[in-house]
C-alpha cells in the first residue's frame, strides 16, 4: 500500500527507490568478479558431466543466478579486491557419496580455467582423481599465476614423475604437497627455486 501511494503521488520518489534498489543489487553482484564466477561454474560443470548423477549435494552454494561467489563454500576472496585467493577442491567425490562404481574414473580438469583467478594464492586439488595425461602437459600453465604459493596435489594416484618438468615451472610455490601420489625416487631439488616445503611419498 505504501508503495502504491508513493507511485501515485510522488512518482519521482518511486523512481528514486527503484534506482537505489538496482544499485544495491549491482553492488552485491559486483562483490565477486564475474569472470571468476563463470570459471567456478565451469569447473563445477566439468565435474557434473563426469559423474552425471546424484548432484543435489554437490557444491549446492555454487549457483548460476546472481550472488557473490566469494560467499560460496570452498572459495575465499581478498576482501579488498574481491578476487578469489583460495580454492579447495579437496576430495570432491566425497560430496557425492564416493562409492565403488565410480572406480578410478579420472577428472579431465581443464587447468586453463584457473588462469581466470589472477590473485590465486592457494589451490587444493587433493584426492581429486586428476588425470596424469592432462597434468603432465597442462600444469605448467599455472606458472602465469604469480601469486600461487600453495599447491596440494596429494592423493592423486594417477600422478607420477612425468609431472616433474611441468612442476619445475611453478616458481612462486612455497608449499607443494605430492604425498600419496605415484611419484617415486628422490625429489630433484635442482631447479625448484622457491619451493620451501615439499611433502613427499609417505605412502
Ligand atoms: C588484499 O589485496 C590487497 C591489494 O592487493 C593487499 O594489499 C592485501 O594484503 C590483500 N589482503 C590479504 C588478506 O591478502
Ligand atoms: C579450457 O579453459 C580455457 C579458459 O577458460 C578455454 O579457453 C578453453 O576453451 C577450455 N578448453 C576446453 C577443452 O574446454
Ligand atoms: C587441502 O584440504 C584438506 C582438507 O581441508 C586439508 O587437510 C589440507 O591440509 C589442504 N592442503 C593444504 C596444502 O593446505
Amino acid at each position: 500500500m505504501e508503495c502504491w501511494c508513493l507511485s501515485k503521488r510522488k512518482p519521482w520518489l518511486y523512481w528514486l527507490l527503484m534506482i537505489h534498489t538496482h544499485m544495491v543489487v549491482w553492488k552485491i553482484q559486483g562483490d565477486c568478479i564475474e569472470e571468476e564466477r563463470k570459471a567456478l561454474l565451469e569447473i563445477k560443470d566439468s565435474f557434473i558431466k563426469l559423474y552425471n548423477s546424484k548432484m543435489d549435494n554437490f557444491l549446492p552454494t555454487w549457483v548460476d543466478y546472481g550472488g557473490d561467489c566469494c560467499e560460496w563454500e570452498r572459495v575465499n576472496c581478498n576482501a579488498t579486491t574481491g578476487h578469489v585467493t583460495d580454492l579447495s577442491f579437496y576430495y570432491l567425490r566425497g560430496m557425492i557419496g564416493d562409492n565403488m562404481e565410480f572406480g578410478s574414473k579420472l577428472w579431465p580438469l581443464n587447468v586453463s580455467l584457473f588462469l581466470h583467478f589472477k590473485e590465486l594464492t592457494s589451490l587444493n586439488l587433493s584426492y581429486d582423481y586428476l588425470d596424469e595425461e592432462i597434468m603432465k602437459t597442462e600444469l605448467e600453465r599455472l606458472s602465469s599465476l604469480k601469486k600461487l604459493e600453495v599447491l596440494d596435489l596429494s592423493g592423486n594416484r594417477d600422478i607420477d614423475n612425468d609431472i616433474l618438468p611441468s612442476l619445475k615451472t611453478l616458481t612462486s610455490l612455497k608449499v607443494l604437497d605430492l604425498s600419496h601420489t605415484s611419484l617415486n625416487g628422490n625429489f630433484p631439488t635442482n631447479g625448484y627455486k622457491c619451493i620451501f616445503f615439499v611433502f613427499l611419498f609417505p605412502n
